[in-house]
């Protein structure tokens, strides 16, 4: 599509000040767009949705209606805090779908990694359709599409949350972001006064925990893992200079362990943590040993059913980034 090449002119966006020129001139261009007319958007909570909503809450205050799913995969903490960020900071139109049983339900005993991305996405469509549906005198959608997504896959952001929405939602699409890179929106983000921890984000698969609970995903196994994961973390966030990603996995098979001279069966967690600048190609990142005992000990004592902690010291090539 013509209109979907970064102006040449456009200067990239390196400075508070030109992240505040982008900003003035994007929310007159979105009231220019959609006027009085209403917006809908799927927020998952990462960087480009966030920014965008943000973006069009300036603009148009509460005609933005954004539809937050909690599809059970998120991360311990995101739900709460796109709730406290857009509703209850910036007083957005918030739509809050608690979809974990749905998503759960029709994810039980499906251990094909491909099959489990295709439920996601497709369920993630209907509930957010559905959403769509009960709200009337809708014509516009916001995407958090940016340049690279158009850059690798074509206008609609194909490998994300919020899916290839179908043609026939029929809306005009709005997408203020979609000239940027991920650090320019990164800047645009904090000049928002968006929170560090929305806007420097790392990345996170549209399937989120889906793709980290290997396997059939069973509810105990997936409590397990949000909590590990938020352990893993927490301790990793205090390296110099911050991996790309890091986050913890859990496989859907159990070892032997011992308590109080018992012995008993309990699951692994792994940790892993890498630099890449594409993701095509990555490095694990070291990772100081009394870092690891700390993650080890915490995870043991606070997470119920884990018994060993492992590293994945594999770089992509030949492993890659995720599990599945
Ligand atoms: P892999 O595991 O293929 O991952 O080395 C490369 C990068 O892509 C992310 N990833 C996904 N992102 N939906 C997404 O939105 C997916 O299904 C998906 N699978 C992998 C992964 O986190 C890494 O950054």
């Amino acid at each position: 599509m013509e209109n979907n090449r970064r102006p040449e002119s456009m200067e990239r966006i390196t400075t508070p000040e030109l992240a505040q020129a982008f900003i003035d001139e994007q929310v007159a261009a979105l009231k220019a767009q959609v006027g009085d007319g209403k917006v809908l958007l799927a927020l998952s909570g990462g960087v480009d949705s966030s920014v965008t909503a943000a973006l069009l809450i300036k603009a148009i205050g509460e005609n933005l209606v954004a539809v937050h799913v909690n599809h059970g995969l998120l991360r311990k903490g995101e739900p709460e805090q796109v709730i406290d960020v857009f509703r209850n900071q910036l007083k957005a139109t918030l739509i809050y779908v608690d979809a974990v049983d749905r998503f759960l339900d029709k994810l039980a005993g499906i251990a094909d990694p491909e099959q489990k991305r295709k439920i996601i996405g497709a369920e993630f469509i209907k509930v957010f359709e559905e959403e769509a549906r009960k709200l009337d005198g809708i014509h516009f959608l916001a995407q958090g599409t940016i340049y690279p997504d158009i850059l690798e896959s074509g206008p609609v952001k194909s490998h994300h949350n919020v899916g290839g929405l179908p043609a026939e939602m029929n809306m005009e699409l709005v997408e203020p972001v979609k000239f940027l890179y991920k650090d320019e929106v990164r800047m645009v983000g904090k000049q928002l006064g968006l929170p560090d921890s929305m806007v420097f984000r790392q990345p996170f698969p549209g399937p989120g925990l889906g793709v980290r609970c290997v396997g059939a995903i069973t509810r105990d196994r997936l409590e397990a893992l949000r909590e590990a994961d938020a352990i893993v973390r927490d301790e990793i966030a205090g390296l110099d200079p911050l991996p790309w990603q890091y986050f913890a996995v859990i496989p859907d098979f159990k070892s032997t362990g011992i308590k109080d001279n018992m012995r008993y069966m309990g699951w692994p967690v792994i940790i892993r943590a890498i630099s890449t600048v594409d993701a095509v190609t990555a490095k694990a990142v070291e990772i100081p040993f009394d870092m690891l005992c700390r993650i080890r000990d915490r995870v043991i004592e606070n997470v119920p059913g884990v018994n060993r902690v492992l590293w994945d010291i594999s770089d992509k090539p030949v492993a890659t980034i995720e599990w599945e």
